[in-house]
């Protein structure tokens, strides 16, 4: 991973201090950068594109704001969604039905009308699913969800392909659900599988590919004829100063050449969220209070697992900063942690940094992929704001919320006023 510029000891971020963002527009807040976003998906497609026919599909879970996916629509991308949310929030970015793929898990129907109604792609979960949409949407362009037996991810809460997990169908079962939808006068377009997140290495993508590959020369033989393989998206990325990122390249071109090898499929679809929007993104968090209990010394910062919950939930790693003491000597190891009353509530453990005080502004690297889309109002704490950065400028993609935000929607039943 590559570290931020500095000027004399304060921190750069797309040309701008960081720690003036952090004070225009007050903290927590999350910052993105449009050019890091814009390259991301350029490297990414450029990668595969080089190799075959290529479709990137962006994972919108992993941050769905409005303007990240105005500019990835700019660039060309479409969208995994996985539910009607994600579908309308894309719609009104900008991106038109034909770009989008639905893969939801557990679908009801009314969901399932929803997104068949807008004449969006279904990548279809189960055998439930299928008939279900075989009354609800008969006819629909449908791609169908593998379990590859292949998993992959930096925990195993986000391995999804492996036999056991609750997502798609068993590779043994696949000829016989491409059969029935078939009789049921489906659409047919693709074959889908998605394995697992921030997954390191490229071997995985070859094994899922190959099975994905052999089912569909399979179904060549029965009739059905694909036009593209969705190997779904886990493409990692390097969280710690030390890790090297996963060669692109080299992924591109060993899944690509399973697929020309094994199959006549033209198209190869990716669906990366992480890979996208991980490294564009900073949360930027003030320090409140300065902890030393002997035995520990802690960080107490205005973020917290309502901010970003992936330290507390997997135990991720994130690199941190002070700002405006970039590259200083660090004279000892502090957990950073936020103000949730749960001691699971940190941002880090054991973390060395350069004399930490209250008014310091840490920055949170890698924060882009599932920092605010998981965020949540724990506590009765507001959603913070988010930034975008370009061209020297920090513009405001989202407010935050307020208190009376978080009572909006609640009712007091008039009996209990009296
Ligand atoms: N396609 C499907 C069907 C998925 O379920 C996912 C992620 C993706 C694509 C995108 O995967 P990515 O390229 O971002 O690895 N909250 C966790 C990650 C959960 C990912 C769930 N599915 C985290 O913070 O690490």
């Amino acid at each position: 991973m590559e570290d931020y510029e500095s000027d004399g000891g304060r921190m750069l971020f797309a040309g701008m201090y960081v720690s003036d963002i952090a004070r225009e527009f007050g903290t927590p807040v999350y910052v993105t950068d449009e050019q890091r976003l814009r390259k991301n998906y350029r490297d990414v497609y450029g990668a595969f594109s080089k190799e075959m026919d290529t479709r990137i599909h962006y994972a919108c879970k992993a941050n769905s704001n409005l303007a990240v996916l105005r500019i990835l629509q700019q660039e060309g991308s479409g969208i995994d969604a996985v539910s009607i949310g994600e579908v309308l929030t894309c719609l009104k970015a900008g991106f038109t039905a034909d770009r989008i793929m639905y893969t939801g898990v557990n679908v009801s129907d009314e969901e399932l009308r929803a997104v068949s109604d807008l004449g969006v792609m279904i990548n279809i979960d189960s055998e439930s699913e299928l008939e279900r949409l075989a009354l609800i949407g008969p006819g629909s362009q449908i791609s169908v969800r593998i379990n590859p037996d292949v998993g992959s991810g930096h925990s195993d809460k986000v391995i999804t392909g492996k036999k056991g997990t609750k997502f798609g169908i068993p590779a043994d079962r696949a000829i016989n659900v491409y059969s029935r939808a078939k009789d049921l006068g489906f659409d047919i377009r693709g074959i889908h599988a998605h394995i697992g997140s921030g997954g390191q290495s490229v071997e995985p993508f070859v094994d899922e590919a190959e099975v994905l590959a052999n089912i569909t020369n399979s179904l060549g033989e029965i009739g059905i004829e694909l036009e593209f393989i969705d190997i779904g998206g886990g493409i990692g990325v390097p969280y710690k100063m030390n890790e090297e990122p996963m060669d692109l390249n080299e992924m591109a071109i060993e899944v690509t050449d399973m697929i020309k090898m094994e199959t006549d499929v033209k198209t190869i679809v990716l669906e990366p969220g992480r890979y996208i929007v991980a490294d564009t993104t900073l949360l930027l968090t003030k320090c409140v209070d300065v902890k030393d209990l002997g035995t520990k010394k802690y960080v107490g910062v205005d973020a917290g697992m309502n901010t970003l919950v992936r330290p507390a939930m997997y135990d991720s790693y994130h690199h941190i900063a002070i700002a405006d003491k970039f590259g200083k000597v660090c004279t000892a190891k502090y957990d950073v942690v936020g103000p949730i009353c749960e001691s699971g509530d940190y941002l880090a453990h054991e973390r060395v940094l350069p004399d930490p005080q209250e008014g310091d502004i840490l920055a949170v690297y890698d924060a882009g992929a599932y920092g605010f889309s998981m965020s949540s109002n724990y506590n009765s704490r507001p959603l913070c704001r988010e930034v975008l950065v370009n061209g020297g400028k920090a513009e405001l993609i989202r407010e935050a919320e307020t208190v009376e935000d978080l009572w909006r929607l609640q009712k007091v039943p008039a009996r209990l006023l009296r």
